[in-house]
């Protein structure tokens, strides 16, 4: 009976995710590890959906859950961690109950592949840039001999390396830090993913190359039709990358909707001072909104609203009861009492009314989205 009820509950899942072109689809995924003889509680019941073809951004304070949530994507979770109930659905099966190691093996890097933070870890510091490109074709593409060159060079230039028949003979220390992320970028490209996962690919850089990677990313992204999953910290980085973007707070997301949702009409506290931590949306004396405080101990159980603490416009609700999200538009929504129709209507701080005010008027917006990229 128990089972029957279980079958049926996947296979609504998995019709859902099928109608709504999701290539993931997670359901209330609850990720924990074991440190020190406790229990941390990483993700609280994650539901996300990434579709076909879009550039999703994740973006949220350290510790938040961003890299837990996407390594679950790639069979990559800590030994410690597991995941403790909930679903992954992509190409038809749940990876949240994937063991086999071979299967693994096929979606990591050659479905889902994934460019981290710092290109040096994911670079064998031995080996020429050319036969790490190489090695790659071959595992995932079955390429050898000249058609592997030929490729890599391909690659080489793709991602904006010139003279790549001389570059591939290089080893990584002959290249700067920006050139190395693209290399790491080609061999990602090399494993001819259908989802890109870059887990704050320019934290490393400085502005001027993280602005030229972010660019070349957003390009390779139309060339071979990807799915793109940024990971930042930073709403200024992705202003201009994304198409939608999920706002995480203590292992969860708190709301998602698209980029111009996102700037122009935030619902959650959380994201309002995230966005109003961006210097750019800074206007001369005003008066700054900074969150005090720190995000929560995940070792503890968490009552209500996790941000609550921390929030200046608390309700009494949000210290009992976890809200549950509440659609402001089909692409927007957020877990905030605020939003129930119930509660007090409340002024966002100063520099979110002016973004609203600018999101009236197209063509402010789009120079506001230029300014926060240029950042
Ligand atoms: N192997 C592990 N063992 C115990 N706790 C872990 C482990 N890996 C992550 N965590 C905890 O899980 C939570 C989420 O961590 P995660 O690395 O996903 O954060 P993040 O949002 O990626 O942060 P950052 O922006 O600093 O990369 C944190 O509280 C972190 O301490
Ligand atoms: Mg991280």
């Amino acid at each position: 009976m128990g089972q029957k009820t279980d079958a049926a509950k996947n296979d609504t899942i998995k019709n859902d995710a099928l109608q709504n072109d999701a290539v993931i689809s997670v359901r209330d995924l609850n990720v924990k590890f074991h440190l020190r003889g406790q229990r941390l509680h990483a993700l609280r019941g994650i539901s996300l959906d990434i579709h076909q073809g879009e550039s999703l951004a994740i973006v949220g304070e350290s510790g938040s859950g961003k890299s837990v949530f996407i390594k679950n994507f790639i069979g990559l979770l800590d030994k410690n961690g597991w995941i403790d109930s909930g679903e992954i659905w992509f190409a038809g099966q749940d990876l949240a109950k994937l063991k086999d190691e071979k299967v693994w093996r096929k979606i990591r890097g050659g479905k889902i592949a994934m460019v981290m933070q710092d290109p040096m870890t994911s670079l064998n510091p031995l080996k020429t840039i050319g036969w790490q490109i190489a090695e790659a074709l071959k595992l995932h593409q079955g390429l050898a001999g000249e058609a592997a060159k030929n490729k890599t060079a391909e690659l080489l230039s793709d991602v904006g390396i010139s003279l790549p028949e001389t570059r591939m003979k290089q080893y990584p220390h002959e290249f700067s830090g920006g050139m190395r992320q693209r290399v790491v970028i080609a061999i990602a490209l090399a494993c001819n993913p259908e989802i890109l996962i870059c887990d704050e690919p320019t934290t490393a850089l400085d502005v001027t190359i993280q602005a030229q990677i972010l660019q070349l990313l957003k390009d390779l992204k139309e060339k071979h039709h990807l799915t793109t999953i940024y990971i930042t910290h930073d709403l200024g980085v992705v202003a201009n990358v994304a198409d939608r973007i999920a706002v995480m707070y203590a292992g969860d997301v708190i709301e998602v909707g698209t980029c111009e949702e996102i700037f122009f009409q935030p619902k959650h506290p959380y994201t309002w001072s995230l966005l109003s931590s961006l210097p750019q949306l800074a206007a001369g004396e005003e008066e700054l909104y900074c969150i005090s405080g720190t995000p929560p101990n995940l070792f503890q159980t968490i009552q209500g609203d996790a941000f609550a603490p921390r929030n200046p416009w608390a309700l009494q609700v949000d210290f009992l009861y976890r809200p549950p999200y509440f659609e402001v538009s089909p692409t927007h929504k957020a877990k905030t009492w605020l939003l129930d129709p119930r509660a007090p209507k409340i002024e966002p701080p100063a520099a979110i009314r002016r973004m609203m005010e600018l999101g009236k008027q197209p063509q402010a917006r789009a120079g506001r989205k230029e300014s926060a990229d240029a950042k």
